[in-house]
């Protein structure tokens, strides 16, 4: 008896942490995005290392950091665009290592701005991150953040 109870208690905690995963943007039914080998890390890295200035659903905050949502994959379209996404201080100096800051980056495109990833996009890689973030954007970034955004949606119109 004892044992049947412990047993339902776990498969509640399984349902409620699929529910709350599901919440957060991880499904494990989904199949994976291009350049993510594993979905759950990619979003465990985006939830501890990313979403306390992007939030969990990437729209951003006024004061901390702008929306990703609907908008960080239009940078993909503009010259220099790809080199900027691993250059802005929050990726080339976050602490994880190179390979897993890529396949975040690819998760991120995809769940959050999927609309605008170009079809011949070909994912970040490990070697590509390491390379951009040896060149990390300090002041500068938001002057150029704006003109590759103007030049983005010059060529999306
Ligand atoms: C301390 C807050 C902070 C953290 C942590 C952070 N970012 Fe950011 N992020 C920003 C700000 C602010 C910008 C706007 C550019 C700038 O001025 O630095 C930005 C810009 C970006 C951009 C460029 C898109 C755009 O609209 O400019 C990407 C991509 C991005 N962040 C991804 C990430 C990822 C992935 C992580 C986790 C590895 C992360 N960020 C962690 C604050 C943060």
């Amino acid at each position: 008896m004892r044992r049947r109870l412990a047993l339902a208690a776990f498969s509640l905690c399984g349902i409620g942490a699929a529910g709350l995963a599901l919440a957060q943007g991880f499904d494990a039914a989904a199949p994976n995005f291009p350049g993510v080998q594993s979905m759950q890390r990619a979003w465990q890295h985006w939830t501890l290392n990313c979403q306390g200035c992007h939030r969990a659903d990437g729209t951003g905050t006024d004061d901390s950091a702008p929306s990703l949502a609907g908008t960080v994959a239009k940078f993909l379209h503009a010259p220099g665009g790809r080199e900027y996404l691993g250059m802005v201080p929050g990726v080339a100096s976050s602490p994880l290592e190179s390979e897993d800051l890529a396949e975040v980056m690819n998760w991120m495109l995809y769940r959050f701005d999927s609309a605008h990833v170009p079809a011949n996009f070909q994912p970040y890689t490990s070697d590509e991150i390491a390379k951009l973030r040896l060149r990390p954007l300090h002041i500068q970034a938001s002057t150029l953040r704006n003109k590759l955004l103007q030049q983005a949606d010059r060529r999306l119109k």
